[in-house]
């Protein structure tokens, strides 16, 4: 049975990550491990919790000893828009982590899951079914980091022969945490608004597409290219993969089917804009679907329903919420 390391496992996507993981290959296989400490009953007391700093080498491989590690999914990361306010620590995190952690993989032999980004994409990639492989000049601190961190895998899987594997995710939405401040958090954010107070006031223009995937699809997305045939792997490190794209106008039409009394404002939000602007607005994952049989299953209509109706239970239970006291 693998013994799996998460690192950033409070975010958005390791606290769900985490809990998918210990019901596949059992509670104390996992360990989640991130900066901040678990405020969701459930992460902390379903498995093994470490405070760990990926900026921190001798910490890492001492934990990875510990746990006796043979698999780290690595989610430790500044995303696209508190990076753009705090470069440094964006390149910090996202490249010193990432080699830190690619030199413990190396060292400890384990199999490594690092996630890329749409916005390893820039203003000169094509925009429409952007291809897997194209032009990646991005003009963000996170899309530089993220590009630089694909081809840092992939040179780690060519020099040492490591089992790096990765994905270029969209925007992903989600109900469990919410999100660390990219980009593409309006598409969470307008749910949440839509159940609490039928309004949303939204810093992306309405016609802004960018491609999105909801987390159940993202979770198996995950744990399908880790167990993978790696025969069959060409594009290891950085597969496009999406399952819907929309825009703010878009979902909120989606929403009024729900809620008709739904409203959105757009005040748009120069940094955020540019930023997503300069982002695809639909990826083409054929190499994702031919390679390891990839295949989304919620669009925005699903995703929609299955939204509205996880937190209507939260906001009208509040109280039902699994947070620590
Ligand atoms: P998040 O911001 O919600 O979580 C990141 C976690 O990393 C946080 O809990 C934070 O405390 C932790 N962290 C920060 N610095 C750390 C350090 N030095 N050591 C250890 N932990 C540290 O991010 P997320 O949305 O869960 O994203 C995880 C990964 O997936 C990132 O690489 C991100 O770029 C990528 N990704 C996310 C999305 C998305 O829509 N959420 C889309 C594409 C790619
Ligand atoms: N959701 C992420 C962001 O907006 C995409 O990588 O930063």
């Amino acid at each position: 049975m693998k013994k799996i390391l998460v690192t950033g496992a409070v975010g958005q996507i390791g606290s769900e990550l985490t809990a998918a993981l210990r019901k596949e290959y059992g509670e104390n296989h996992v360990v989640a491990t991130d900066i901040r400490m678990p405020t969701d009953v459930d992460l902390r007391d379903s498995g093994p919790f470490e405070f760990l700093d990926c900026l921190d080498p001798n910490h890492i491989t001492r934990v990875m000893q510990i746990h006796e590690t043979d698999t780290i999914y690595h989610l430790a990361a500044i995303l696209s828009a508190v990076g753009e306010t705090k470069p440094a620590q964006a390149w910090q995190v996202n490249m010193n982590g990432l080699y830190n952690i690619l030199e413990a993989a190396r060292q400890y032999h384990c199999a490594l899951f690092v996630p890329s980004s749409i916005g390893a994409f820039g203003p000169t990639t094509p925009r429409d079914n952007t291809p897997q492989d194209t032009i990646q000049r991005p003009d963000t601190i996170y899309g530089v980091t993220k590009v630089a961190g694909e081809l840092l895998c992939d040179y780690y899987h060519k020099r040492f022969g490591l089992d790096t594997r990765g994905l270029r995710f969209p925007g992903l939405v989600s109900y469990e945490t919410e999100p660390g401040g990219g980009t593409t958090d309006y598409a969470v954010e307008i749910y949440y608004e839509a159940v609490r107070h039928k309004k949303y006031k939204c810093y992306l223009r309405e016609d802004t597409s960018l491609d999105m995937m909801y987390m159940p699809d993202a979770l198996r997305a995950m744990i399908e290219l880790m167990e993978a045939d790696p025969s069959k792997l060409k594009h290891r490190n950085a597969f496009n993969v999406t399952a819907m794209n929309f825009t703010p106008g878009r979902v909120a039409d989606e929403i009024r089917k729900h809620i008709p009394e739904f409203e959105i404002a757009y005040e748009v939000d120069p940094t955020r804009q540019a930023i997503a602007d300069s982002w695809p607005n639909y990826m083409d994952d054929s190499a994702a679907r031919h390679e390891w049989g990839w295949r989304p299953t919620y669009d925005l209509a699903g995703m929609t329903v299955d939204m509205l109706e996880k937190l209507t239970g939260r906001v009208s239970a509040p109280d039902k919420q699994k947070r620590v006291s």
